[in-house]
């Protein structure tokens, strides 16, 4: 009887509830009642554990109560939960995205449900239809297929969860609030400028000297994919008409060029077919990949035929990853993009602020992600080439990985 007294006077205290006072307290009488009329009031019941028996909770475990509520913020209110759905942990990006959007959701106070799909369609459907169910307030998904969400995004929706496309715009629906990602056409127009830097195209054309180039673009499902190609081709294409970029094998459009799920593998047997069909004697002078695990796979097809290294056609990339570092540094990979990823994590955090904490986002595009319901408002962060010549200065520099991590 001592404790639930105590904890009806303590509720009083602290939260002046007397609605909650008026109810307790008869009952508790009634209960009290109960208590003193029986002989073994703990009869059936665990031994003296605390929380059973009206004697459970000895004086000192009362103290020990009494300063838990103590301790307590009176105006207290759980934590608001947001589901973070990532597609995959096969690329190191999508590892370091989850980890810095939910390291800030917490620091903010926030309850973060991270879960990764492994590229697995069906699985990330289930992962958010278990957050909708554990009553998530927000949504931050990074899509595997960015067109096979509608169904799961309405369900969000008619649930009042909020969602933010994080990296990869959610297409074909109206339950996306903003979008937090880079400015992935001008992923493609820096990977078009570091190529005709480096093989300078303009001199070429201008001479009459030709190289050839091979492309190994993103995955068709994914939005970001289409958008690389197109800043890309803004800037090689002129090249390609007038026969300075030679593509030997004629697949120069996205569709022939794409590759599903951004798969290492397929580029590599992709990468093998174009040696064994067209570049035989390893004249292949630019493999135009649009990923970094892209140019594994190239550099293990040029391997697998038997091609020396310092016969490698010039590789680009995506995404800065440490291997793809330690090949830049070492001669077999000519650039990547470096995405800073905390930044992209800080940009979306703060859309999920505005939409828990009505708080305004800072949107910097309002007219290119139209995903064919709606244009969602959206922040671009700004890519960047990294190089042999700039690797240690933006990447170690600016902390982003550390000399150890790249080199050990
Ligand atoms: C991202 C790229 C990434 C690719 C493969 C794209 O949606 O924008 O940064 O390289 O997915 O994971």
């Amino acid at each position: 009887m001592k404790r639930q007294l105590f904890c009806v006077i303590i509720i009083f205290m602290k939260t002046r509830l007397t609605v909650i006072f008026i109810i307790l307290i008869p009952v508790l009488m009634c209960m009290g009642c109960a208590h003193s009329g029986g002989k073994d009031d703990n009869a059936g019941k665990a031994p003296s554990a605390p929380g059973y028996g009206a004697d459970a909770y000895t004086e000192s475990e009362i103290e020990g109560l009494a300063s838990v509520y103590e301790g307590r913020d009176e105006g207290a209110i759980p934590a608001k939960r947001v589901g973070v759905a990532m597609p995959t942990k096969t690329s190191e990006r999508w590892i370091n995205d989850g980890m810095s959007i939910k390291a800030r959701l917490e620091t903010l106070g926030y309850e973060v449900d991270l879960q990764y799909a492994d590229d697995d369609i069906e699985l990330q459907v289930s992962q958010i239809e278990s957050m909708i169910r554990n009553e998530a307030d927000c949504l931050v998904i990074s899509s595997i297929d960015s067109t096979r969400l509608v169904d799961v995004l309405k369900k969000a929706k008619d649930n009042g969860i909020s969602v933010i496309a994080y990296d990869r715009l959610l297409m074909d629906t109206d339950a996306v609030s903003y979008y937090a990602s880079f400015d992935n056409k001008k992923v493609g127009t820096l990977i078009g400028e570091f190529i005709s830097d480096q093989m300078k195209l303009k001199e070429a054309s201008e001479s009459g000297r030709s190289y050839t180039i091979e492309f190994f673009m993103g995955s068709p499902d994914d939005n970001n994919a289409l958008f690389l190609y197109k800043g890309l081709m803004e800037v090689l294409k002129p090249y390609l008409d007038d026969g300075t970029l030679v593509c030997r094998s004629g697949r120069t459009s996205f569709y022939e060029t794409c590759i599903l799920r951004w798969s290492e593998d397929t580029a590599q047997g992709k990468c093998s077919e174009l040696i064994k069909e067209y570049y035989q004697n390893g004249d292949l002078d630019i493999a135009c990949s649009a990923f970094d695990g892209f140019a594994y796979g190239i550099l293990k097809a040029w391997k697998n035929a038997g091609f020396a290294e310092d016969s490698l056609p010039l590789i680009t990339g995506q995404d800065a990853e440490k291997n793809a570092i330690r090949n830049i540094a070492e001669g077999r990979q000519g650039m990547t993009i470096y995405k800073d990823t905390r930044i992209l994590a800080a940009k979306c955090v703060t859309m999920v602020q505005a939409l828990l904490e009505n708080s305004e986002p800072e949107i910097n595009d309002t007219f290119q992600y139209n995903n064919n319901v709606l244009t969602v408002p959206a922040y671009l962060c700004d890519p960047v080439i990294i190089d042999e010549d700039n690797y240690e200065e933006i990447l170690i520099g600016g902390g982003y990985y550390t000399k150890e991590q790249l080199f050990q």
